[in-house]
């Protein structure tokens, strides 16, 4: 079986050295032995360490390695949409098969690659795009076939979970945070894909996709990042006996009219400490999946780095090497439920909202009235002196509320008129509440 490795950089490299050193389990895996036909890098000239490959196969010309023929299967670790979309719809087409942990291609333009793929009568695998080493994506397109997803919630961005863990232990702000995880190698130098939450978003597109047989693509999904999350908020949480992740929900649920349809969304939000997800720290991954028949499944494991990533690309590999000896492709794209996917605003979520207002009579009603205009139900209010000082009677107050389940749209506006009253001197934090409290 021919490989051609597009990408030898974190993951690649590991690629390499894990066909190198299992080799003969591999072989005897896959009924034929793994060989790497070609490796495409942007820098031939690119010092590599001690990399356990021949330095003749390293090649600047992608699309030529592609298109020899002896080339079986193509694995792409570069990232990015372009040129890595045209370099697999030609692979696809052609007949390869590929094995991709390209997350943002697959997102932005997974229904090219697998219109390309049903053309060309290969296998499309990519286990590495979502979670890392985490057995997640096969899962929910075999194991879980026979049953019905309702739910996917999910920590699958290690960076983000890194500064949000290290927020909450040391009461650290995003900033301070942020540093130590660029130290410790963790964010890159441009950190925004993930403290904005588009690597998390791209993400739970894929996962929604599989999860309710949709296309859904990352400009489906709502997407706010942690950079607003402050020590404040943490603190708050912690009161509360929450902690604060960086979420991605992926929900069916029904529109005004009763159709079936899903919601798909990532966004920083308080959990309850004893549910399962709070107690992922550093920069794991977990994702809880609750499903019909069998209930909820709760999968764990390291999401990024080399060897964690290399992991699933070889497993994916294995695979797709087996099929192709049996002359056989797995199951095409499930995307015959076809749903809508609803607007933020109508995605139901709970709201933990704090005020500054002023400690005078008749404030909680007029609070309480702007909740209700909206229809939206209060949980639970709490309420001290300002700053958290003695009891007693002051110029202001610290008013926290919780709320029960409301449209997305209406805790907004609720939100805004809080913002208007005279009586509220600040909304200090506006955090969404998931998982029970
Ligand atoms: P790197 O930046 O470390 O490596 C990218 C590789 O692609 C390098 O070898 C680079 O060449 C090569 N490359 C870049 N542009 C071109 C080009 N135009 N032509 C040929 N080769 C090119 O990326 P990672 O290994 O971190 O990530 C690869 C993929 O895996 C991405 O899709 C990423 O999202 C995904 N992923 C990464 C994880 C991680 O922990 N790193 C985890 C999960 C998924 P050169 O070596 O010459 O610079
Ligand atoms: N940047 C990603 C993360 C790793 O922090 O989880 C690749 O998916």
């Amino acid at each position: 079986m021919r490989l051609a490795l597009l990408g030898c950089g974190t993951v690649g490299s590991e690629v390499v050295r894990l066909l190198h050193e299992q080799a003969t389990d591999l072989a005897a895996r896959i009924g034929a032995p793994l060989e790497i036909a070609g490796i495409a890098v942007r820098r031939l000239g690119r010092d590599r360490g001690d990399l356990p490959v021949d330095p003749a196969l390293f090649t600047t010309d992608a699309l030529g390695l592609i298109k020899r023929d002896d080339v079986d299967v193509v694995i792409e670790v570069v990232g990015g949409i372009e040129p890595a979309r045209g370099w697999l719809v030609e692979a696809l087409r052609a007949g390869k098969s590929v094995v991709t942990a390209n997350k943002a291609l697959l997102a932005e333009d997974g229904a090219a690659l697998h219109d390309a793929a049903a053309e060309g009568g290969g296998d499309l695998y990519y286990e590495a795009s979502v979670a890392g080493a985490i057995p997640l994506l096969r899962p929910l397109r075999e194991s879980l076939h026979g049953d019905r997803i309702n739910r996917v919630t999910g920590i699958v961005n290690g960076t983000t979970n890194f500064i949000l863990s290290a927020m909450d232990a040391t009461g650290a702000g995003f900033a301070e945070a942020l540093e130590e995880a660029t130290e410790l190698g963790y964010a890159e130098a441009d950190p925004t894909a993930d403290v904005e939450g588009f690597d998390a978003a791209a993400k739970a597109a894929i996962l929604a996709s599989l999860a309710f047989h949709t296309r859904v693509g990352a400009a489906d999904v709502h997407r706010e990042g942690i950079t607003e999350v402050t020590a404040a908020d943490v603190a708050s949480a912690k009161a509360m006996g929450c902690t604060i992740k960086l979420l991605c929900i992926a929900a069916r649920g029904a529109d005004a009219a009763g159709r079936e349809t899903v919601s798909v969304r990532v966004h920083p939000a308080m959990i309850p400490l004893g549910h399962p997800l709070a107690s992922v720290g550093d920069a794991f991954n977990a994702v809880f999946v609750e499903a019909e028949a069998a209930g909820p499944l709760m999968f764990y494991g390291r999401g990024a780095g080399g060897a964690p990533t290399a992991s699933a690309v070889l497993g994916d590999v294995v695979a797709v090497s087996r099929n192709r000896l049996a002359g056989v492709r797995s199951a095409s794209e499930s995307a015959y439920a076809d749903l809508p996917v609803r607007p933020m605003g109508e995605a139901l979520t709970r709201y933990h909202i704090s005020l500054d207002v002023a400690d005078r009579p008749g404030v909680l009603e007029a609070v309480a009235g702007v909740f209700a205009r909206h229809d939206v139900s209060i949980a639970t209010v709490r309420q001290g002196p300002a700053g958290g000082g003695a009891a007693g009677r002051g110029e202001d107050a610290d008013l926290v509320i919780v709320t029960h389940v409301a449209p997305d749209a209406a805790l907004a506006a609720t939100v805004r008129e809080l913002r208007g009253l005279d009586i509220v001197r600040s909304v200090a934090s506006v955090l969404r509440v998931e998982g029970g409290l």
